[in-house]
């Protein structure tokens, strides 16, 4: 049996939709999507140490993308329509290298295929010592990073739900996140390798200021898609613009089971 917490809306019949939520949230970040999907078999996984999937000490984005195939599978279905938002989109990705046949979709949101420059990396390993240090709320200062300027003057309501989460961060999710994604490897190429008629969705958000436009291109370059922009929105794009996401998924979905 897969360790981790795997949330259904219903009971699941059919392909899912796989939600794989954003570093450091947790599959709750999905509700405003998930609630807006009426019909399809929507399934949200929480990363180890987030939500209710308990912690690992080993790091390996690799190892959860394999037990999320496996939760697949343990909910009776052959393949699923993936969908990760950031590091979400990291495990969808490396579900895409590991185990190709377990898409019948993908949908990559304010994601990037290529690996961390060394000073992206320097500063993950730099979170995981503050933890480690003890530091109180290591992640707070995401805040800005995350959410576009539309979102952070507008949406108070917004703000307030990620400062809360970004301050309630579990210390253990976080280490094992940050070493995670520090040590995953470029896979655009694992985009070019999939079936060229798999359907695919990759979307950002015109603010977001973590993801640029050049890797949302590559990834949709690779898998033979447009890339849609979310005008308003910054990186958190199924918190700040959740109905766009839902009506992208609902299509992806139509054309994955179609
Ligand atoms: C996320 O939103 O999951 C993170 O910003 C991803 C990252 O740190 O690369």
């Amino acid at each position: 049996m897969s360790t981790l917490a795997v949330h259904a809306e219903q009971p699941v019949t059919g392909v899912p939709l796989v939600l794989l939520h954003a570093f450091p949230l947790d599959s709750g970040m999905w509700d405003e999507v998930a609630r807006r999907l009426d019909g399809v078999p929507v399934v949200r996984i929480d990363a180890p140490g987030f939500g209710s999937t308990p912690p690992r000490s080993e790091a390996g984005l690799e190892a959860f993308a394999l037990d999320v195939v496996a939760a697949i599978r343990e909910l009776g279905a052959e393949q699923a329509v993936l969908a990760g938002l950031s590091m979400g989109g990291y495990v969808a990705m490396a579900v895409a290298e590991e185990a190709p046949g377990a898409l019948a979709g993908l949908a990559l949101l304010s994601t990037k295929a290529s690996a961390d420059p060394e000073p992206a990396r320097a500063a993950r390993l730099e979170m995981v010592a503050a933890v480690e240090r003890g530091e109180p709320e290591p992640a707070a200062g995401m805040l800005e990073k995350l959410l576009g300027a539309t979102t952070l003057r507008e949406r108070p309501d917004v703000v307030d739900r990620v400062r809360r989460a970004l301050a309630a961060a579990p210390g253990e999710g976080l280490v094992w996140a940050q070493r995670s994604m520090a040590q995953r490897p470029d896979r655009l190429a694992a985009l070019a390798a999939l079936p060229e008629e798999l359907p695919a969705l990759v979307a950002r958000g015109a603010e977001d200021g973590l993801m640029s436009p050049e890797d949302a291109d590559a990834m949709a370059d690779a898998l033979g898609t447009d890339v849609v922009e979310v005008a308003r929105a910054g990186h958190l794009l199924a918190l700040e613009d959740p109905a766009t996401v839902a009506a992208a998924l609902a299509d992806l979905h139509r054309r994955a089971t179609a």
